[in-house]
């Protein structure tokens, strides 16, 4: 007998419901039907809200878009496909040939490399400097200088950039800052609140928080740039995975409160690591002995990050290669975020591609390890790093 499939026409639509879900739903259509080509005019003109077509944006990244808005105090933000996503938006979508942008000296190692081998392809130029002190970046402005990157607290040397002190050197010049909010997050700084044009995210990290996700964010103030950031994205293909939007949506409910156990957790780890006779130094922001303990007061008031970097007494490959033989706890994996502890070597992992006087120029030795730390047991973490830290 011959099957029957006429009745298998799409779209078959959901069952009528009077009540709603609680969870946003997942959706994953590439397309969304319209009544008329008047509906579809009136949703590209924007005057009902509606979807078209995927790539230029869907339920689940919208529903992400807004609870990061939320945490962040604005409106109107974009989620992309990476946090690398979101930073090709902001520089290769708004800076033009013959503009000039000034950024941090000790940014992400990939930020670093679309600095510094991307946009001088595209005629645009670029001013590395240490952002700790605004003096250095208003030194670096020029005639065509249109954008300053920051991030707030760099890695994995955790210093600290002086944001307002940046914010006041640029305004009134018409130069967009652009601060990365990966390491700080909205729970210990919020960017807009300062005065800052455009915000990134590598949602990736700690706002997803469960290393299951790769997703970026961006935000802009003015209504023009953030129409130049989403026709960019949209062109280009940052867009998110549904399922990815989901997912983070879902680990973002707890993001306060994971972030509120990492910071208590890094302070303690940092704390018990300090004393420790085979560790040379600890780098916490909010330490006293941290080498931008003021500006991070005055920024990050009370909060810090989850981030704690330390360096081995012994600064050689051996001890570097003893010390992580000996936290088979910890996960040595070059990421940060997660729930759980990570621990990465930089001068190996996100640092290789520097030479060793580069290397050392940034405080990176073979002995210099970042903990990503985690929501354990504090107990558990220290002794894990204590016995490592004596086995080197
Ligand atoms: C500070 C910072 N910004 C941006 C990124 C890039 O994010 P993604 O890996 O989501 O592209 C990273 C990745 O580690 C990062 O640490």
């Amino acid at each position: 007998m011959k099957n029957d499939t006429s009745n298998l026409m799409r779209p078959f639509g959901l069952p009528d419901s009077a009540s709603t879900p609680v969870v946003t739903p997942l959706s994953p259509s590439v397309v969304y039907a319209s009544s008329s080509p008047d509906m579809l005019d009136a949703q590209y003109n924007g005057d009902i809200a509606g979807f078209t077509y995927a790539r230029e944006g869907h339920p689940n990244a919208q529903a992400l878009a807004k609870q990061i808005d939320a945490l962040e105090g604005v409106e109107g933000g974009l989620v992309t496909g990476s946090g690398m996503a979101a930073l090709s938006a902001a520089l290769l979508g708004l800076l033009k040939t013959g503009d000039h942008i000034i950024a941090g000296d000790q940014l992400y190692g990939r930020s670093l490399r679309l600095l510094k081998e991307d946009l001088p392809r595209l005629g645009i130029e670029i001013t590395l400097c240490n952002t700790t002190s605004a003096e250095n970046v208003l030194a670096a402005v020029r005639t065509n200088t249109k954008m300053v990157l920051l991030e707030a607290v760099s890695n994995p040397t955790l210093r600290v950039s002086d944001v307002v002190g940046v914010v006041n050197a640029v305004s009134g010049k018409n130069i967009k800052l652009v601060v990365d909010n990966t390491f700080t997050t909205p729970m210990s700084l919020k960017p807009a609140e300062l005065g800052v044009d455009i915000i990134v995210h590598s949602v990736t990290k700690l706002l997803a928080g469960h290393s299951d996700v790769t997703l970026g964010y961006i935000w802009a103030r003015d209504e023009e740039t953030t129409n130049a950031v989403y026709g960019f994205c949209v062109t280009t293909g940052m867009t998110p995975s549904p399922f990815d939007c989901w997912l983070a949506e879902r680990g973002l409910l707890t993001f306060p409160l994971r972030f509120a156990k990492v910071q208590e957790n890094a302070v303690l780890l940092a704390d018990a690591l300090a004393s420790h006779p085979n560790i040379a130094r600890v780098l916490y922001p909010s330490r006293t002995d941290h080498p931008d303990i003021s500006v991070a007061k005055n920024l990050l008031r009370l909060n810090g990050c989850n981030m704690v970097s330390i360096e081995l007494c012994d600064r050689t490959r051996a001890a570097a290669n003893r010390f992580v033989k000996n936290t088979r706890e910890i996960a040595f994996a070059p990421t940060l975020g997660d729930v759980g502890t990570t621990l990465s070597h930089p001068a190996s992992s996100s640092h290789r591609a520097l030479n060793i006087s580069e290397r050392e120029a940034l405080g990176i030795s073979e002995g210099f390890f970042r903990i990503s730390v985690g929501i354990e047991d504090p107990d558990a973490l220290i002794r894990a790093f204590t016995k490592a830290a004596s086995s080197v």
